[in-house]
Order: structure tokens, then sequence, then C-alpha cells
């Protein structure tokens, strides 16, 4: 078994060396050296536009994060055999932990007003603000899928009202589910930090719209941890500053890094990081990637498979 592997990291050997010890028999060859030889399956996060070139059995394409909005615009995959070959994305591998713990720190800082301390300290200000509950305080959660769910949850037992908006209708236990268009309405007017965690699909890009955002709350806080594209920057910048919003924590952006020149980066009510809310752990992704082979060529059916109508 052939396997062509491709990754962003500067260190693509430390990743081979664990997808090899899991699947001994497999020869591994790393792009762009080993591009030459016809792989059965590719490993990849983020490959170049020429990295299928040349393929001619490639039976699977195993996407190295849980976002598909990369591998799906790749012009590789739009044509010939390779529009048919089934596209697996990672389901959880660690992520759904990681971003458990980044949207619990977001809710407290707002919940408990650090960020409003903080800028009382800049200013020398002694000033105690009222406490709030976290039981009168709900966290949203846009998209209810592998990640979107175990971060609701996550909320609900932590003592937030827990809310979540899907495509399809869902039961999770503990989360006020919602689902559509109709229901998009009632779950913003109820949630008081919005935390989306959706694909990057023509239906959600730009979800995160003025529109939207004035029907959350006057003072929620905004948390974007799906995709840059999602948020229309300068409606959530003319929000913030009308101050409908009481702030945001972006982690992903349309371009990254995000250039010195966005206003975001010195915007006061604003916190960035760089693409962490849930990092690709290098042993767990290979591991289950190694797993999922396995039971492919066993002849199982491959999990956590991409619907390429559907974008996600
Ligand atoms: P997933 O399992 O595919 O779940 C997607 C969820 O979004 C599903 O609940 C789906 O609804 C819902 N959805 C999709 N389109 C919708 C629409 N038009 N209207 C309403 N709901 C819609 O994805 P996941 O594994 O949870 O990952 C979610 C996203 O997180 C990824 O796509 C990626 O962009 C982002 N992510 C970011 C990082 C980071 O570090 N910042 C790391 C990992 C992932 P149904 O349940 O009805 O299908
Ligand atoms: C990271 O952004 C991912 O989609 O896994």
């Amino acid at each position: 078994m052939n396997i062509l592997f491709y990754t962003i990291d500067p260190d693509p050997p430390r990743w081979v060396e664990v997808l090899q010890q899991a699947l001994p028999g497999a020869t591994i060859a790393t792009y762009p050296d080993g591009a030459g030889m016809q792989a059965d399956y590719a490993v990849c996060w983020k490959p170049p536009a020429d990295f299928f070139n040349g393929q001619q059995r490639i039976r699977a394409v195993f996407n190295v994060a849980a976002g598909v909005d990369f591998i799906l615009a790749h012009p590789a995959l739009q044509q010939g055999y390779l529009r048919d070959v089934p596209i697996s994305r990672l389901g959880d591998a660690g992520m759904a932990a990681q971003m458990e713990e980044y949207v619990l720190a977001a809710a407290l800082r707002w919940q408990r007003k650090l960020d409003t301390y903080a800028t009382q300290q800049c200013n020398g200000v002694w000033k105690m603000l009222g406490p709030k509950k976290r039981d009168r305080v709900t966290v949203g959660v846009l998209g209810l899928g592998v990640l979107g769910t175990h971060v609701a949850q996550g909320m609900h037992r932590f003592g937030y009202r827990a809310a979540g908006w899907s495509r399809s209708a869902r039961l999770v236990d503990g989360v006020d589910c919602h689902h559509g268009a109709q229901g998009l309405r009632d779950f913003l007017a109820g949630t008081d930090v919005l935390v989306c965690l959706l694909p990057l699909t023509e239906d959600t890009r730009g979800i995160l719209n003025r529109t939207n955002l004035t029907q959350l709350p006057q003072g929620a806080h905004v948390v974007n941890i799906g995709r840059g594209a999602h948020l229309v920057e300068a409606d959530l910048l003319a929000l913030l500053d009308a101050g409908h919003l009481g702030g945001a924590t972006l982690d992903v952006f349309p371009e990254e890094p995000l250039p010195a020149t966005s206003a975001l980066w010195a915007h006061p009510r604003v916190l960035i990081t760089p693409h962490v809310s849930a990092s690709t752990l290098r042993e767990e992704s290979m591991l289950q990637i190694a797993e999922k082979i396995r039971a492919f060529e066993r002849g199982a059916a491959l999990t956590d498979l991409v619907d390429r109508q559907r974008g996600y």
C-alpha cells in the first residue's frame, strides 16, 4: 500500500513516523520528493496545486483537519476520477476537548467581566462591577457537529445554559437545540456568548453579519472558531463601536496570518489568537487515519466521510 503525505507543518517526518509505526507495511512518501510514486491513499493538509498531478489510482483522501473547505476547493479533486474519490476528515482526534477549553475560557472572561477589569486596570480604576451567575448565561453554539456538540454539552456541564443551531433537527442532552432559518432567530435572541463552529460553505459564509449579530442581546460576546469568512469584520467592528456587542474572541481570519493593517489588532474589545482554538494533534490524527485505512482495506466503509454536495 502506497501513501502520499503532505502537511504545512515544517517537520513532516515527525508525522510520517507516527503513521509509519501504525502502518508498518505501507510505503509512505512525502510530497514533493515522493510525488512520482503512484499512491493508493493521500494524507494531506492544504496540499499544493500540483499535489495530485500524475496520480492515477488514489482510492481515498484523508484530510488532516476537521474543516474541509480547503480540500474541497482543490482543483484536482473536481476532475477525472478524483471527482468521485471519497474524502474523510478528522473526527475529533483530540480537537473537541481543546475547543471546549477555549470556549470555556472566553465565556468565563465575559461572565466574570475580565476584559472590563483589564481596561479598568489600564486606567488605574478600582471599581467593582456586579456579579453575573453562570446559570443566567447562555452559550449558543452555531453548528452541532462533532465539535459543536461536545462544546455545547461541556458548557451545560459547567453550569451555563447551552443552546445550539444546526441545519437539520438535533436532540442533544442538556442543549436547547434549534435548526434552520426559523430556528436561528430564537437561538440568537437568547444567546449571550455566540460561538461559531460551522463548516465554511456557501450557506454559512458571512453568517456572522450585521443582520444576525444585531439579534443578539445587548453586550453579547462573539467567538469565531469556525473559519474567518464566516465573519463580516466591518459589521462586527461597527456593532462593537456602537456598543451593541460587548466583545469578540477571534481565532480564524480570511487571511492568515491576520494582516498587520487589520483594525482588529488594536481593538480594545477584541482578543485575537492565531488559529489555535483546536490544533491538529500529531499522534491522535495519524493514529485515527491509520485505523481508517486499515478498516477500509478490510472492506469497511470510510468514516467521517465528507458529503461533497453539502460541502462538509
Ligand atoms: P461537523 O461535524 O461537520 O459539523 C458541522 C455542523 O454544522 C453540523 O451540525 C451541521 O448541521 C452544521 N451546519 C452545516 N451547515 C449548516 C447550515 N447551513 N445551517 C446550519 N447548520 C449547519 O464539523 P466539526 O467537526 O464539528 O467542525 C466544525 C468546523 O470547525 C470545521 O468545519 C472547521 O471549519 C472548524 N474548525 C476550526 C478549528 C480551529 O482551530 N479554529 C479546528 C477544527 C475545526 P447538521 O448537524 O444538520 O449536519
Ligand atoms: C482546523 O482549522 C481544522 O479544520 O481542523
